[in-house]
């Protein structure tokens, strides 16, 4: 049965942003956490602490965090890749931070310059200091309904990753579908299986919308009982390591239909769709959200 209520997590400023060729004005990137968090979003992703050689744009992750008004009752959180990551999280004052593999070799190379187990070993020194600190660890599968390089991969490797990853002690594990080919079937299927292993509380949902299907994705799993999403405001992002990864569902999107469908998120979608324009219009661009669109067309 679908949920009476979801948490979304916002992943526009790190996800959305990371891709961006031009380097984003700190000021922006401020006034965008700001704004969501405004608008209701009670978890958001700020920014990653990755090597600075492999995504330029996250570079000024520290700054952005201290300049931001961190409001009550409001989560940010940050990627953090390896121990190095934790600790220049944990200077910051941040009170969660994901850790991010894959269900494919390719593309754990690509991305991490390692390979899956190398990644999870990585992660068992920094979750444990993570949760020794009481600060919540959240894990990433990526390429969970498929792969830039190898293409097809397999529900059982999508699985072992996330039960690994709880095992380690993530709350929650994202399955992500990195470069947004799964459509509704599968990507209910895949879900459904690792939320058998984790737990259905245990399992989030992260669809890019490459070929449009990231919203209906999103309905196949609401409706195995899925209650956690990630989004990105104006459907902005892309993995740098994923060529031709587009961006993440809309917020905007996905706050239209789960109003319609009156499933609770605690999300205003006019100051959503304000905080969209600001941050496309600081880009150059307009929404690529249709429910952006229209909003802004009325
Ligand atoms: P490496 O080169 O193998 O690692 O990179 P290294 O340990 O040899 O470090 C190389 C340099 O990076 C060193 O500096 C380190 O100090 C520095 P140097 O000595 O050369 O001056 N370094 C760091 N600096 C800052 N923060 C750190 C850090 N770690 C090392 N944490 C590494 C390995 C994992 C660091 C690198 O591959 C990396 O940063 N990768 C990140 C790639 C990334 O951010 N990708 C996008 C996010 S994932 C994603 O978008 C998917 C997701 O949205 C879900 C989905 O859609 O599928 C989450
Ligand atoms: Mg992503």
């Amino acid at each position: 049965a679908r949920p009476a209520s979801v948490r979304i997590v916002e992943v526009g400023p790190r996800d959305g942003l990371q891709n961006e060729p031009g380097i984003v004005p700190l000021d922006a990137k401020v006034a965008l956490i700001d704004a969501l968090a405004d608008a209701g979003l009670k978890m958001i992703e700020a920014g990653s602490f990755v090597s600075p050689k492999w995504v330029p744009q996250m570079a000024d992750t520290a700054e952005v965090l201290g300049a931001i008004n961190r409001r009550a009752g409001v989560r940010y959180t940050v990627l953090a890749p390896n121990l190095k990551g934790l600790e220049l999280a944990l200077a910051c004052g941040i009170e969660e931070v994901a850790v991010f593999t894959a269900a494919s070799e390719a593309f754990t190379s690509k991305n991490i310059n390692c390979t899956i187990a190398e990644s999870l070993e990585r992660f068992t020194p920094l979750i444990d200091l993570a949760r020794a600190r009481g600060v919540a660890v959240r894990g990433y599968v990526s390429c969970a309904l498929g792969c830039p390089y190898q293409g097809e991969v397999p529900v059982a490797k999508v699985v072992e990753v996330s039960e690994a990853l709880t095992a380690m002690g993530c709350y929650e594990v994202s399955v992500s579908d990195t470069i947004g080919v799964g459509t509704p079937d599968k990507a209910q299927a895949v879900t459904s299986a690792v939320a058998e292993r984790i737990g259905l509380e245990r399992t989030a949902i992260h669809f890019h919308d490459t070929y449009g299907q990231a919203l209906a994705n999103v309905l196949a799993c609401l409706d195995i009982g899925v209650a956690s999403v990630d989004s990105a405001v104006a459907g902005l992002g892309g993995c740098p390591y994923a060529k031709g990864a587009s961006g993440n569902l809309a917020t905007e999107d996905l706050v239209y239909m789960l109003n319609g469908l009156g499933i609770e998120t605690g999300v205003d979608l006019d100051r959503l769709a304000a905080a969209g324009r600001a941050i496309t219009a600081a880009l150059g661009r307009t929404p690529a959200s249709k429910v952006a669109q229209a909003l802004a067309a009325k």
